[in-house]
């Protein structure tokens, strides 16, 4: 593995350095290169270096600009503006850097100089209960996450806390109890995902409608709930059974989802049930907590409810019951002190914002969340139908989020199957197997081609067309190139750093080399859709490229048709590197 340091960054030092020598006391300060229109890079930063050094930034940039030898990095550097410097690379850096990347398994991309442990919080749908397009949103965004981060070098632990606890069970719990055989499976029979939920819907409708007709059966599953809590060995082996039973279920959506879910890293609500009490002791130890109406809350300045009155968070109910809060606290302490977490990210809803603001808060204030721990919650807007509003069935009701994955598929198969009319390349089985790839692939590029803050319309005639920003566009790109470098004979990609390069080929060139640079950005500020932009601008130039200059047909001299098949070979290693990191397949063929 050898990292390769990007053209970018050897241009901002060799600026630094010249700046430091032309101005002592700016020594240090960053240049602020970036890439421009009128040359490759500008740098930014020198204008206001000069003003607080009091010297003239005309003067201050032409200084550095003697100060900088041109040759085998840099071919022009010029002052422009009021003290901007505009800097163009030479061809042969270019082809130079990115043959460097090309013989290395991780494209160059360098790790992280000091990683830390990340505890991320994703895909946590809930028990006995189906799976909805939020959570969708935080497994998918969440998975590319773990992908991003992972390849910067970070230590990435994965926690699904899933809805497993709470009041709720009591009902079906008993309910069970009273038809024990409901649950059962034939022993020689594997039960799918569908009849799982599907058992469990019937349980729930049959055991809510015991629990609103009948006074005694209400009782009787109150009475359960004290009995779980109490750790009651029949109670909680009851309550086992809805869990592996939910688990068949999220399993197989995780599955159809193309997203490995390890049974280790879920750990739901009841997971932290045992640190419960003493979460809830320090606090009111320490008086972060205090007691309201016989209520365990925590109060903030500047958490009101509509009356003006302060809203607390409520740790522990007057009753002695515990809920979400104390169970996120105590997941606090267990991640930062038992699992050594120096970030923490939530991928949860934009709606329980107000929540983790609470819970962070009180974790500071009880001091579990020192200084050197991130806490962050990855907030996701709502999924929307095409007409704007939350997205529900024509009756109202929540999608089920299986029958949306099915149908992305039979349109992603339609469309692969359609196109491949024209050329009869694939096998049935291919068409079936690319239409999984591009319908799942379809579905989790929508998701993360927006900033996960902002709400977004699911809309499926959209998410598989073949032109615009969609992952059907970027696996076309990426299977096109596939083709190209099988369809050109003798001819292998060579690079050639002596050949002048055309500006598409240029263009192309600068981008893969900020391959690695756009991961750090999109890894520190959480944002996968950066990738997304990234890949999609990779495929456009790409396009002009393979348009401006040709590859194969007409046929050019070979040493720059050996150095375009390199072009090409790099575009669809960065391509499908950029699209595992979203979770989503590039097919060789399509
Ligand atoms: N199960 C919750 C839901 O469906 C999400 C859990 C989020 N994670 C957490 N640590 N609270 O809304």
């Amino acid at each position: 593995m050898a990292s390769v340091p990007s053209l970018a960054s050897s241009v901002n030092q060799r600026v630094a350095d010249a700046l430091a020598s032309a101005l002592p006391e700016a020594g240090g300060a960053d240049p602020l290169l970036r890439r421009s229109d009128r040359a490759d890079f500008q740098a930014n930063g020198i204008l206001a270096l000069a003003k607080k050094a009091k010297a003239n930034p005309r003067e201050l940039a032409t200084t550095v600009v003697e100060g900088i030898a041109t040759g085998e990095l840099i071919r022009e550097i010029e002052v422009s503006g009021p003290g901007f410097l505009n800097i163009t690379i030479t061809d042969r850096a270019i082809v130079e850097t990115l043959a460097a990347r090309a013989g290395d398994d991780r494209l160059g991309v360098p790790l992280a100089a000091n990683p830390g442990t990340t505890v991320i919080d994703y895909a946590q749908p809930n028990v006995a209960k189906e799976m909805h397009v939020g959570h969708l949103r935080s497994a998918v965004i969440g998975a590319a996450m773990v992908e991003i981060l992972e390849f910067t070098g970070e230590k990435v632990v994965r926690r699904h806390h899933i809805g497993d606890w709470g009041t709720q069970f009591g009902m079906l719990i008993q309910y069970l109890m009273e038809h024990p055989h409901e649950l059962d499976h034939k022993s020689d029979e594997e039960v799918s995902g569908e009849e799982a939920m599907s058992n469990l819907n019937r349980l729930y409708k049959a055991s809510r409608g015991l629990f609103d007709s009948d006074e005694e059966f209400k009782t009787r599953a109150r009475a359960r709930v004290v009995d779980l809590q109490a750790g009651d060995a029949e109670t909680l082996a009851l309550w086992q059974r809805f869990v592996d039973e939910s688990k068949i279920y999220f399993y197989s959506v995780f599955n159809k989802l193309d997203m490995d879910i390890q049974d280790q890293d879920v750990v739901g609500e009841s997971g932290y049930n045992d640190m419960l009490v003493e979460t809830c002791k320090l606090l009111e130890e320490s008086g972060v907590a205090v007691r309201s109406n016989g209520a365990l809350c925590v109060f903030f300045d500047d958490v009101k409810g509509p009356d003006g009155n302060p809203t607390p968070l409520i740790v522990q109910k007057s009753d002695g019951g515990f809920g979400y809060a104390a169970t996120d606290l105590s997941a606090i302490r267990n991640r930062v002190v038992d699992l050594g977490a120096t970030e923490l990210i939530y991928v949860v809803d934009a709606r329980q914002s107000l929540h983790f603001k609470m819970v962070f808060e009180t974790a500071r204030r009880a001091g579990w969340l020192g200084d050197g721990v991130k806490a962050v919650q990855l907030a996701f807007g709502t999924v929307l139908g095409k007409d704007g509003k939350p997205f529900k069935t024509r009756e109202g009701e929540t999608v089920r989020l299986v029958d949306l994955l099915d149908e992305a598929v039979d349109r992603a198969t339609a469309v692969v199957r359609e196109k491949d009319k024209e050329r009869g390349l694939l096998t049935e089985q291919e068409i079936v197997e690319n239409g999984l790839q591009v319908g799942i692939g379809a579905v989790k590029y929508a998701d993360l081609s927006t900033s996960a803050a902002r709400d977004y319309k699911f809309d499926l005639d959209q998410m598989v067309s073949l032109t615009g920003d969609t992952s059907v566009y970027l696996q076309y790109a990426y299977a096109r190139i596939k083709s190209i470098l099988r369809n050109a004979g003798d001819r292998s990609p060579v690079a050639h750093p002596e050949l002048e390069l055309a500006p598409a080929e240029r263009a192309l060139g600068l981008h893969l080399d900020h391959f690695g640079e756009l991961i750090d950005e999109a890894a520190a500020e959480h944002a996968p859709h950066k990738v997304a932009a990234y890949l999609y601008q990779l495929a456009s130039l790409f396009t002009t490229f393979y348009t401006e200059c040709p590859v194969v047909k007409p046929e050019p001299e070979l040493v720059v048709g050996e150095n375009r098949l390199f072009l090409c070979d790099l575009t669809a290693r960065t391509l499908s590197k950029g699209m595992s990191l979203l979770g989503i397949r590039t097919p060789e063929k399509l």
